[in-house]
């Protein structure tokens, strides 16, 4: 008997908001808006994919939709047996909508604080950086986030194209979420080596790392990663439909786990790559030969590295 992945108290902590949107409400969206539905599953390169993302991104275009994708995410997350859910999404792209680019994180977090209280999952929002927007956009982030610290705002995160827009460059907007106890969660490692994992610990004061698995191409930084407790979100299916590794086989999470690194394992976007948090433990089981102890290791780190109280930790663990 194998160990029931449902029933392993987890926290997804790397979600892009934007690409949680169910197929079905995907294909209602397009429809009602009489655009084709935007293209997933398969991309040539990672600029490809983001085009795709930015499309999702344009189809949530009234506050009933942001409102239905938020409840739908965190409905989601509980269905799959997660107990804690870290949304993460760039607010710009709402503040048409509503007027400010404080009153859209404003929205996204009462449609969060709502939707947790109905599904019981604890529910925290990540206010990212679009790396490629400039410096002017990325302190407007790390101060919208600082103004909703401690009311919905868990975390400052950096997404998008790691390549030419290294961590290096943010080193201010990271400092002041730090300092207003805010998580730093930048993406590295991704499309770049090693050099911009270890960037995003040095200049970024990352608590954890969404992905970080290229991590795996210096040693020393992985011995280090384990030494501090340094969590990597990890997202397999993701890292394989872009290219990042050529098939699950030369995915490095059974070595970065066996290194002593804490891991959890996510979905990053499955509107566009197809499995949700629960099928990406299935796949880390059949595909990546994570046995049982293994997962529920990733599962205990998701819950021990996630912005939570302590109090709904402990309830977890
Ligand atoms: N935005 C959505 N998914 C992303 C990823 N995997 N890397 C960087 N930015 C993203
Ligand atoms: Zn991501």
């Amino acid at each position: 008997m194998t160990r029931d992945l449902r029933a392993l108290p987890k926290a997804h902590l790397h979600i892009h908001l934007e690409a949680t949107v169910r197929p079905g409400t995907l294909a209602e969206f397009a429809a009602e808006s009489g655009v084709a539905v935007p293209k997933t599953l398969v991309f040539a390169d990672f600029t490809e994919f983001i085009e795709a993302y930015l499309a999702l991104a344009a189809l949530i275009d009234s506050p009933a939709r942001l409102a239905r994708v938020v409840a739908e995410a965190v409905g989601d997350a509980a269905a799959e047996g997660a107990v804690v859910i870290e949304l993460a999404t760039t607010p710009t792209w709402y503040t048409d909508l509503y007027g400010s680019v404080e009153a859209a994180v404003e929205a996204v977090c009462g449609y969060a604080a709502e939707a947790a209280g109905r599904y019981g999952v604890w529910t925290g929002v990540i206010v990212a950086i679009d790396r490629t927007l400039g410096p002017e956009h990325a302190m407007t982030m790390a101060g919208t986030a600082v103004e909703f610290a401690g009311r919905g705002v868990t975390g400052l995160g950096l997404h998008s194209e790691e390549r030419g827009f290294p961590a290096a460059g943010f080193g201010a907007p990271f400092a002041l979420a730090r300092e207003a106890g805010l998580l730093a969660v930048p993406h590295a490692g991704e499309l770049v080596g090693a050099q911009s994992v270890r960037e995003a610990l040095d200049v970024l004061g990352a608590d954890r790392i969404q992905h970080g698995v290229r991590a795996v191409e210096d040693p020393a930084l992985v011995a280090e990663l384990a030494a501090r407790g340094t969590c990597l979100d990890v997202c397999p299916t993701s890292n394989v439909l872009l290219g990042v590794f050529p098939s699950l086989a030369d995915h490095p999470l059974p070595a970065l786990l066996a290194a002593g690194v804490a891991c959890s394992i996510n979905a990053d976007d499955p509107t566009l790559f197809g499995p949700g948090l629960l099928a990406e433990y299935t796949t880390a089981r059949t595909g990546l030969g994570l046995d049982d102890a293994a997962l529920a290791s990733c599962a205990r780190s998701s819950i021990t590295a996630s912005a939570a109280p302590q109090a709904v930790k402990e309830a977890a663990l």
